[in-house]
């Protein structure tokens, strides 16, 4: 590589001597920005071929760019190309190269194009193609959720408000709930790609360009649906990237909430799952252990990814227009929580799909804790015509009195709950028991297992099509 010499070759004519080490170490961005190679790459060769067309270089030049390009492109994922710091990011070292190989035909590459508008579309790239994965692994963790769902639409489990059993619900429709909650993530993400879809390419530093380029052009051959419409915007924007981050960091505060749940359901108090061998890890001290690593590192990876959000928002909300060199921080923000997300969806998508559901756990933590008590009082004021907030009152004397006599609501004789209200009828045990409770919760989204199967059966076909 030609960086031997001591002032930078690409701006070196106003510069005497070489950056200072400090200078050089803060400013270099090339140990992380060498992940856009392939899209810095694209990116220049779209540009090379949009300004041949254009008539302001030759095909002849063209061609060669194109040909040096391919070969680094070869050289960077055979492992030999050698990245410099000196040549401080990826576009720089990407054009030394190139005019090591094909010589002074290099220089004419960066005719009306700023590192600018380079790096932004490199990025925007970049983003757009880690969407597309987000969104195939989402549709593959909504996926395994359906099928556990499937499996267990009638499998009633204690539901919780304040972490208390409050009304029993089937284990299927707790699924369900997160496949809403990722199909909300899926949706996000798919929304983020629709509005970063515009390439900023041709903006050039920030003003636009007088060589008659063609953006159309380039934003066609690179994959976007058109040019941006504000050549300051598109240098300065990095709103893409901030969607990308909000996107991920809602969708892990749901990996986490889920990471939360299974911890607590694979405790031996719970005892409602069984993770499998491969998502979990044993104690080095205590044999009788087995940990829920995987679910607790999804659990706190939401941190890192929060950071990032926080940390890019904050990079941004004191830039004026239109570039500043802070927006070389928006880079490893992304990256890591990219590599993060993917991780933990994968993760998630094998624990799904690995863990084993003890039934009778769940039904026998279903029946504790008078949890039946709702659909006492709903019976009241359904058969007996009580007001709600008398039933409720009544079925709060069945609740002591069960209390007192130390057994569980559908335990109770009837004579017992006569003796609170004497219209009370054995036809009161139908919705005493769990099972029956949660098949009369028929209202639209409710937990009743004909319900879940409606719902399972249209997330099948959306998740199809999505
Ligand atoms: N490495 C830089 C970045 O990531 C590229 C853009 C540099 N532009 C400039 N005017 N210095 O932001």
């Amino acid at each position: 590589m030609s960086d031997k010499k001591t002032s930078n070759q690409m701006w070196g004519g106003r510069f005497a001597s070489g950056p200072a080490a400090i200078m050089e170490a803060i400013n270099a961005s090339i140990s992380f920005d060498r992940k856009l190679y392939a899209q810095d790459i694209r990116g220049s060769i779209a540009h090379s071929e949009m300004l041949a067309q254009t008539g302001i270089i030759s095909a002849a030049d063209q061609e060669k760019i194109a040909h040096g390009l391919n070969t680094i492109l070869k050289e960077i994922e055979a492992g030999t190309f050698e990245f410099s710091t000196r040549l401080e990011d990826i576009h720089m070292n990407v054009e030394a190269r190139l005019a090591d190989l094909i010589g002074s035909a290099a220089g004419r590459l960066h005719t009306a194009r700023s590192r600018n508008d380079q790096v932004a579309v490199d990025l925007r790239l970049w983003v757009k193609d880690e969407c597309f994965r987000v969104a195939e692994a989402l549709k593959g963790l909504i996926g395994a959720l359906l099928e556990r769902a499937g499996e267990h639409a009638a499998t009633v489990m204690p539901g919780f408000t304040h972490m208390q059993a409050a009304q029993p619900v089937t284990f299927g429709h707790h699924c369900m709930a997160y496949v809403e909650m990722f199909s909300r993530d899926l949706s996000r993400v798919r929304d983020a790609i629709e509005r970063m879809d515009e390439s900023p390419l041709g903006a050039a530093a920030l003003a636009g360009t007088s060589f008659p380029i063609d953006r159309h052009q380039t934003a066609r051959a690179l994959g976007f649906r058109e040019p941006m419409r504000n050549s300051l915007d598109s240098v300065s924007d990095r709103d893409f990237a901030l969607e990308f981050l909000a996107m991920a960091a809602i969708c892990a505060t749901h990996l986490s909430r889920l990471a939360e749940e299974i911890i607590i359901w694979s405790t031996p108090q719970f005892g409602f799952i069984r993770l499998s061998d491969s998502f979990s890890t044993g104690s080095s001290i205590m044999p009788q252990k087995k940990n829920p690593d995987a679910a607790e590192l999804v659990r706190g990876k939401t941190g890192r990814i929060n950071g990032h959000l926080v940390g890019l928002l904050t990079v941004m909300k004191g830039m004026p227009l239109t570039y500043g060199k802070d927006m070389q921080e928006d880079k490893e923000s992304v990256f890591d929580a990219a590599e993060t997300l993917d991780l933990m969806l994968a993760a998630m998508t094998g624990m799904v799909s690995d863990m084993t559901v003890n039934a009778a756990a769940m039904k026998k933590a279903a029946g504790s804790g008078h949890a039946t008590a709702t659909d006492l009082a709903d019976w009241l004021v359904r058969t007996l015509g009580l007001p709600f907030r008398e039933a409720h009152h009544v079925t709060g004397r069945a609740v002591a009195l069960a209390e007192d006599k130390k057994v569980s609501l559908e335990k109770l004789a009837l004579e017992d709950l006569q003796s609170i209200n004497p219209g009370i009828t054995s036809d009161i045990f139908s919705v005493l028991a769990v099972q029956n409770s949660v098949k009369s919760r028929t209202s639209f989204g409710g937990t009743a297992p004909s319900e879940v199967r409606k719902q399972i059966r249209a997330w099948k076909k959306r998740i199809a099509k999505a």
